[in-house]
């Protein structure tokens, strides 16, 4: 199958009643990683990355590994998501490679840092949509800023600093006609997110749950969403490594989240756990080995076991057969015609 839309595999799980998980990549292990698990539970999925991954990858080479994935596995439905986009050059170039889809992150400035205003926020993500969709592009929008820092993006701080305000959320989505809207709602990128397993207090799920209400149609995406599982953890400690004790977000709220709307789940921090691990493992113990296939294989194993999890636990295993692809020329005119729209349905 052709990369297809993010567009179209979202608006499949919301038929389907599903999460799709939106992985990250920087190499060709990661990305053999996940399309093994994709294979393995049919799953439709999404490969992303981020500005760090690309310019560490280099834009070509990473390209075109995900193009082989795609080529190696024509039965599963891919699509190529730029994840956190900084400015409109930064998708416009996404766009130019061959993304099916980006996310400007308008949540902050340009340098990935400051928290930008409503109307800049606005205003710049208005302008990557009709760039986007006058290419059949999907694009993925944010409304309130996320905890942590991750490959240099990001406001810092706790996740709780810039919650989502939901009435905000309805006039994003209806001023710039995004196709998904990731929302804050105390999550942070990376492993330290919550210091005990999270409650109400610090996890915002009434916020999500509430502007579902308010946007019943509009596909939420949940950022910062690794379950940093203690028995990875172990793994990294038992083998030399320094992890202090830390909480992620538990497969549980995540699937209350999807009841509610949310059609993506971002998890980077989780496949990066268990890479470590089993290299760390490896490298203890025998410390003799020096060919680098004895370590990658089992950390390219560890994270394929993380994937397919993840994958049986939002809902898109068993999915990858239900539809063909759409041409990202066909999705362009969707959007012209008004077939796809971008006009949210708001429930006041
Ligand atoms: P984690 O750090 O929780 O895996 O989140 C990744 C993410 O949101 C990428 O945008």
């Amino acid at each position: 199958m052709p990369l297809v839309s993010m567009r179209q595999l979202l608006d499949e799980a919301a038929k389907g009643g599903y999460g799709v998980g939106a992985f990250n990549v920087n190499d060709m292990e990661q990305i053999q990683a996940i399309m093994g698990a994709a294979k393995e539970t049919k799953s439709p999925v999404i490969i992303q990355a981020s500005r760090g991954a690309r310019s560490f990858a280099q834009d070509r080479y990473l390209f075109h590994l995900i193009l082989a994935a795609a080529e190696l596995n024509p039965e599963i439905p891919i699509a190529m998501h730029q994840d956190h986009g900084n400015s409109f050059e930064t998708c416009k170039s996404a766009i130019e490679l061959g993304y099916t889809s980006v996310m400007m992150d308008g949540s902050l400035k340009e340098d990935g840092k400051t928290p930008a205003s409503f109307e800049e926020n606005v205003a710049v993500t208005k302008k990557v949509v009709d760039y986007a969709h006058e290419r059949g592009v999907t694009v993925e929008g944010e409304i309130g800023v996320l905890g942590g820092i991750e490959d240099g993006h990001g406001a810092g701080g706790t996740g709780l600093e810039h919650v989502t305000d939901p009435d905000q959320a309805v006039e994003f989505a209806e001023k710039t006609g995004v196709d998904a809207l990731a929302i804050a709602i105390g999550t942070s990128h990376g492993a330290y997110k919550f210091t005990k397993k999270p409650d109400g207090s610090v996890l915002k799920m009434d916020v999500l749950i509430a502007i579902h209400k308010r946007l019943p149609n509009t596909h939420l995406v949940m950022h910062g969403s690794s379950s940093v599982p203690r028995d990875l953890q172990d793994i990294i400690n038992k083998y030399g490594g320094k992890l202090k004790e830390t909480w992620g977000v538990p497969v549980e709220e995540i699937q209350l989240g999807i009841r509610n709307g949310v059609r993506k789940i971002n998890v980077d921090t989780d496949n990066r756990l268990a890479m470590t691990g089993a290299i760390r493992k490896v490298l203890w113990d025998t410390p003799e080995k020096f060919d680098p296939r004895d370590y990658l294989k089992p950390a390219r194993e560890a994270m394929q076991k993380v994937v397919a999890l993840r994958m049986t636990q939002f809902g898109q295993a068993g999915h990858a057969g239900d539809y063909q692809a759409v041409s990202i020329a066909e999705i362009a005119k969707g959007y012209k015609s008004g077939a796809l729209s971008t006009k949210p349905l708001v429930a006041r």
